[in-house]
């Protein structure tokens, strides 16, 4: 295609986005393909014309099969072409005030930055519930990066996304650490949806993929109910403590009541899945029991975000 057609081509596309016909962008993008299948903003724009229709699986589909075909080099490139379609969309969606829009997009280019981050680094995981949280973990937590010294205490791992994640990102100088709590027999929400052949396989996945960071000798690996586990570790030691264990109300009061002391002044405490509510079983409502211990150390910790994810710093002993 030549430079002209292209031009005209993206800005007849950019038309039917800006009077937000989502369906007639989605055949003008498919036919652009189509027609050469090397333009690869068609596929960025595609992408987005899927999200904003909100045919997002569809759009993660069209993401994952490009990705398939590219060599790391162009994992690279396309990854930052595909986000920096979406941040501008971000942007745009913020200059109306239409945050909650702007958040999702700015969700979608994290998780774009996800999937590419797992292909480059060979890291097989089949189940993902971390990438969602990467907007407010990269906001967060990046003070902490490539400190020395950094100590992070994880409670649930599973197949290691999100201690693969902090190893890769945060725990960069070479004396950080991490220590992963996990039964590796799941919580009873996974015994109800996996089956067992595919539970058992889980800490030999949390293994291969600590190994694809190329830093295993950084991770202590606990294998045991957090709930005992955390009693023999060390107090004031760690600045972060990520509570992402069983979500049984009273699990993840005593998860945090027990990392408290082992969590340093100026450290943070992450609870995932702060919206895991039910009323008509208050026992699996992870929400009370993080909100028992808000409520209780409310003078004692600084609440940063609240949202799918809790997270606080320790302000005090
Ligand atoms: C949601 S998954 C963790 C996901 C992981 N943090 C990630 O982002 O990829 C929850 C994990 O907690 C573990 N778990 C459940 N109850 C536990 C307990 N009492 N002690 C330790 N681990 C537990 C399960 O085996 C499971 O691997």
């Amino acid at each position: 295609m030549s430079n002209n057609l292209e031009e005209r081509s993206s800005s007849n596309g950019a038309k039917y986005l800006a009077q937000q016909k989502y369906s007639e962008a989605i055949a003008f993008y498919k036919q652009g393909i189509e027609t050469d299948p090397t333009f690869m903003s068609n596929y960025w724009h595609l992408c987005l014309a899927l999200l904003l229709q909100e045919q997002e699986s569809e759009a993660m589909a069209t993401w994952l099969s490009i990705l398939e075909k590219a060599d790391i080099e162009k994992v690279n490139t396309w990854t930052l072409d595909l986000v920096k379609v979406l941040i501008a969309e971000a942007i745009r969606c913020e200059a109306v005030s239409d945050f909650k829009s702007a958040r999702k997009m700015y969700g979608y280019a994290a998780i774009a930055r996800s999937q590419a981050w797992k292909k480059v680094k060979g890291y097989e995981f089949i189940t993902d519930w971390f990438s969602q949280n990467l907007p407010i973990w990269e906001q967060y937590l990046i003070h902490l990066a490539n400190k020395p010294e950094i100590n992070i205490l994880e409670i649930g791992s599973w197949e290691g996304m999100s201690a693969c994640w902090l190893l890769d990102n945060i725990l960069t100088h070479e004396s950080s650490r991490i220590t992963c709590i996990d039964t590796f027999e799941g919580s009873i929400e996974h015994k109800l949806e996996y089956n067992d052949s595919y539970i058992k396989s889980v800490e030999e996945k949390f293994d291969f993929n600590i190994s694809q960071t190329k830093v295993p000798e950084k991770v202590t690996k606990i294998v045991g109910s957090s709930q005992d586990m955390m009693r023999s570790l060390p107090l004031t030691n760690y600045d972060m403590l990520y509570i992402d264990g069983s979500h049984l109300a009273s699990d993840a009061l005593t998860d945090a009541v027990l990392g408290w002391g082992l969590v340093k002044v100026g450290g943070l405490i992450v609870f995932d899945d702060y919206d895991y509510t039910f009323p008509d079983d208050l026992e699996q409502d992870t929400k009370i029991g993080i909100d028992a211990f808000l409520q209780a150390f409310c003078k004692k910790v600084n609440i940063i975000h609240q949202g799918h994810q809790v997270i606080v710093e320790k302000t005090s002993c």
